[in-house]
């Protein structure tokens, strides 16, 4: 089939190359015209593992192609995918001035029946107003279905997660749209929830906020443990084994980030609250998240004693392992925070440096974990990277001033630094400080 995906981002992207992979014909549409020459490049603006080669494969097989021109590839394509990134406004509100500006341009665009499809996260009700805005500037003979189809992606394993689906979510209000949807998805093995407009934009929201709500929690339980002498990881561990409760999700640390939860969250509260609900369980999800970065601080500054002038270093800035992305990652409070104690930072992450480096100011950006490490006063680990994992600590040891590790996301056994000599500080586990 032909389709258009209107966003070139991490998720119209990844949405584009994985159903050229399927045998449809992709066209990928962005107004970022510099995106778009360096895609007619083959460069790909983001990290992500096996994009790169998925893009080139279905780009050289000419099943996906980049332009600027929304309504040439409204012409050409029986479904329109809307990808394009909704931000949070100050309020928390999801700004969807892009998304009517896109439906503005499809309806103007359109010749024949058309189905538009919304993939990016956006509030209930996004598809009336979609509706609604292509309804009164299409012309008139036209005819046109819109639909909700979430995407559940997780950054760093986007593609997997796209080509093997826990569910895919149909939001249809027309067996022609479902047909259409149902052929584009045909090569997937995986079980599809066909539902209205609404209770698919709900569901994205719902469970996005579920996750954040479940790792603020882990977070909380993890406080109790450190002040009860428990370990989070043998908490987590127990709970897990409970299929209702289920182990992922349950790893405590320095809280979430991505472009996702933190801004998901923000719009299911605002959203409710526009409906008439006050959502205080979720309120109080993000209060954790930021509890947790507090606490985190509080736990370098009662083992370094005065943060001003001390150096530290900083293992790992994205949001989560296996991607670049720097969006509401809890390293920037952290450093930022850090700084303004007076700290000097020296940092170091696998992937991310290259946007890291537009966040920070004053940060030395090292080559290197051990760079990061020299004549640092401690150490601190803000995101799991495999590699961390694999660290010679016994150089370590000889490079920082003094053997101090915080781990904000409990990547080493206590015991094996302890061993090294090393005092060693995570999260939930006894006194929350391993003499
Ligand atoms: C998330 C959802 O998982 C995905 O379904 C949705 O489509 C997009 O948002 P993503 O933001 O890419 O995906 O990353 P995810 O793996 O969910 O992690 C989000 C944040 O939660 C990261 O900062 C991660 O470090 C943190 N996290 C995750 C925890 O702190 N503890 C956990 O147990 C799991």
């Amino acid at each position: 089939m032909n389709l258009t995906i209107v966003g070139a981002g991490y998720v119209g992207l990844v949405t584009g190359a994985c159903f050229a992979q399927l045998g449809h014909n992709v066209i990928c549409v962005d107004n970022d015209s510099d995106k778009i020459k360096a895609l007619k490049k083959l460069k790909i603006p983001i990290y992500e593992p096996g994009l790169d080669d998925l893009v080139k494969k279905n780009f050289r097989e000419g099943r996906i192609s980049f332009t600027t021109d929304i309504a040439g590839a409204v012409k050409k394509s029986l479904v329109i995918f809307i990808a394009i990134g909704t931000p949070p406004k100050e309020n928390g509100e999801a700004d969807l001035t892009g998304i009517e500006k896109v439906a503005f341009t499809i309806a103007r665009a359109m010749t024949d029946y058309r189905l538009i499809v919304e993939k990016s996260t956006v509030p209930v009700e996004t598809g009336r107003w979609v509706k609604h805005t292509i309804e009164i500037n299409k012309k008139k003979k036209v005819g046109f279905d819109v639909a909700s189809n979430p995407e559940f992606l997780r950054e760093g394993r986007a593609i997997r997660d796209f080509m093997h689906p826990d569910r895919i979510v149909l939001g249809v209000e027309s067996k022609k749209a479902e047909g259409i949807l149902r052929e584009l998805y045909g090569r997937i093995d995986a079980s599809v929830l066909v539902t209205d407009i609404r209770s698919a934009e709900l569901i994205k929201h719902a469970s996005n906020s579920f996750l954040a709500l479940k790792i603020s929690y882990i977070n909380a339980v993890a406080k109790v443990c450190e002040l009860s002498g428990a370990d989070i990881e043998q908490v987590a561990e127990g709970m897990g084994m409970d299929k209702r409760v289920g182990r992922a999700f349950l790893d405590a640390g320095i809280g979430f980030g991505g472009f996702c939860l933190p801004k998901d969250l923000d719009a299911f509260i605002t959203i409710s609250q526009k409906l008439g609900y006050d959502f205080g369980l979720l309120k109080e999800v993000k209060k954790t998240n930021e509890f947790q970065k507090d606490d985190f601080i509080r736990k370098i500054e009662s083992s370094l004693w005065n943060i001003k002038d001390k150096t530290i270093a900083v293992l790992g800035l994205a949001f989560k392992p296996d991607t670049d992305d720097m969006r509401f990652a809890p390293s920037i409070d952290i450093i930022q925070v850090l700084q303004r104690h007076g700290a000097v930072i020296r940092a170091y992450d696998p992937k991310a440096m290259h946007k890291a480096k537009k966040i920070f100011k004053g940060v030395k950006f090292c080559r290197d974990a051990y760079e990061a490490a020299s004549s640092s006063d401690c150490l601190i680990i803000l995101t799991e990277w495999q590699e961390f994992k694999e660290l010679d600590f016994k150089k370590m040891k000889r490079l920082l001033k003094q053997p101090l590790i915080f781990d904000g996301r409990n990547i080493f056994a206590p015991e094996v630094l302890k061993g090294l000599g090393f005092k060693y500080v995570c999260i939930g586990k006894g006194a929350g400080i391993k003499e």
